[in-house]
């Protein structure tokens, strides 16, 4: 743990607000006398949205009970993403915002600052926010009881930024509690693959498995709090291997097999995936295994060979292809999404062709695209023939209007079809219910509300870009 000592003031700057996952209100914590709270506010991806439910686990046994705003609560954290340069400013005026409330309604409050901005500019957090007292990298949140304690006993600010998966996790208490009917479990935690664009290598550090018994521990206790559907999640989750209870090394494949034994979740995801260890034992698991939902998120980033050698991504756009067809084969019903980047370093307008070309030749159902954000400390930061701004505007407005064709005509062919929904929640409307598709798309019926937790029949009778509306069986 390092000590540090108070900084200079420094206004934060403005940008767009994120959306806020706070954790649930446990009734019987609230009403308790000796009840404090926290607001926990999640940025970025999976990975976050998992760490920050775990983060309240770490909480509620010092008497931490999750509010949704931070009106009235005794500790924020912000938990952060740095995978581009705007997410990482959010959490600046974010933090701005929060001194304002803090020094007019609660100047007892205290903040922390968790995840990968926290990992990655720890100092420079301390020196710019003088409004933080903790700061955490998402290895070391298991600390926080320790952290809130010395804070609270002594005055000046807390550092945590230490790299050690397997130990959070061993210390990570037993009991997970569910939010819902779907949830993320990690499997895997940081990334080996160093693309050129990309700090999570740095921010989350090396590729680590967790063990299958805690795993298969885990993923239970969610099913006996009613979840049916499991998210495994990792920042490269097939390069999973771990040692399974047979005592050979099993891989994602192998895992997903025996998690699918557990009675009552009925649905299994995994994300995020690499083409370069996507094995012939997934495959087969892809094709073989009817509780995994058939839609796969594999990137592929850029269409064009010469930009993915730039990007260090170590396979080819045929290599993708052949693999897509693999895949296909193996389920025919499989639907993908992927991740692009536009405008990386060296970019030509043949080269970005090849990306749109790519998109046709693939047809994706859903996908998420990027212009390329200079990363401080990644190869492609120092590299030559940055892309301009508004050329990577324009590539981008191109680029999604051919993926939101593409998710708008791949909405449009489910019309007709039966599909199995888990009910979520409620919809907007009276008697409206709402869940998600095994393409997870969002989709509303109507229906009664004890359908709740449940999975259902629905007949798609409308497809907007974004979600369905059908009609209960
Ligand atoms: N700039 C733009 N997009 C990025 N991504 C990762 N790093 C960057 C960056 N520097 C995108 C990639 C990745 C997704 C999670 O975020 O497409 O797959
Ligand atoms: Fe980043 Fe590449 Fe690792 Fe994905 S595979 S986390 S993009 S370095």
């Amino acid at each position: 743990m390092t000590r540090l000592s108070p900084r200079d003031k420094n206004a934060p700057r403005d940008v767009d607000t994120p959306s806020i996952i706070a954790g649930k209100s446990d009734v019987t914590l609230s009403q308790s006398k000796n009840t404090k709270k926290v607001f926990i506010k999640t940025y970025g991806c999976q990975m976050n949205v998992y760490d920050s439910e775990r983060m309240a686990d770490v909480l509620a046994p010092i008497g931490y009970a999750p509010v949704d705003t931070p009106d009235h609560a005794d500790l924020v954290i912000l938990n952060t993403c740095h995978i581009r340069e705007k997410a990482a400013e959010k959490v600046y005026s974010e933090l701005g915002r929060i001194r304002q409330h803090k020094d007019r309604n609660k100047p007892d409050m205290k903040v922390a600052v968790a995840g990968c901005v926290a990992q990655a500019e720890g100092q420079e957090i301390m020196r710019r926010a003088p409004i933080v007292d903790m700061v955490l990298g998402p290895q070391t949140y298991h600390k926080l009881p320790e952290m809130i304690a010395k804070v609270t006993r002594e005055a000046g600010e807390v550092l945590e930024t230490d790299f050690d998966t397997l130990e959070k996790f061993d210390h990570l208490p037993e009991t997970r509690t569910a939010k819902g009917f779907s949830a993320f479990l990690t499997i895997q935690e940081g990334c080996d693959k160093f693309c050129t664009f990309c700090v999570v290598p740095y921010t989350r550090g090396a590729e680590v498995s967790r063990p299958v018994a805690q795993i298969v521990a885990e993923a239970r206790s969610l099913a006996a709090q009613n979840v049916r559907e499991i998210t495994l999640i990792g920042q490269n989750v097939n390069a999973y291997h771990a040692q399974g209870p047979d005592g050979s090394e099993w891989g994602l494949g192998e895992l997903i097999r025996h998690i699918a034994l557990i009675g009552g979740i009925d649905r299994i995801r995994f994300t995020t995936s690499h083409p370069r260890d996507m094995d012939d034992a997934l495959i087969e698991t892809i094709g073989k295994e009817p509780k995994l939902m058939p839609y796969l998120h594999l990137p592929i980033q850029s269409g064009s060979n010469k930009i993915l050698r730039a990007m260090n991504r170590d396979h080819s756009y045929e290599h993708y292809k052949n693999l897509i067809a693999k895949i296909r084969k193996s389920r025919p019903d499989i639907a993908l999404s992927g991740d692009f980047i536009v405008g990386f370093p060296g970019e030509t307008d043949a080269d970005f062709e090849q990306t749109l070309k790519c998109v046709e030749e693939i047809g994706y159902g859903s996908s998420f695209s990027f212009k390329y954000s200079i990363r401080p400390g990644t190869p492609g930061a120092s590299m030559h023939r940055q892309v301009p701004e508004d050329v990577k505007s324009e590539r981008l407005k191109r680029l999604q209007d051919l993926l939101y064709t593409q998710q708008f005509a791949f909405n449009q062919s489910l019309i007709g079809r039966t599909l199995s929904v888990l009910v979520e929640g409620t919809g907007r409307e009276d008697g409206q219910l709402f869940g998600r598709s095994p393409y997870l798309q969002g989709t509303h019926f109507n229906g009664p509300k004890d359908l709740i937790g449940q999975i259902v029949d629905v007949t798609i009778t409308d497809a907007g870009k974004n979600s369905l509306i059908g009609k209960l069986e």
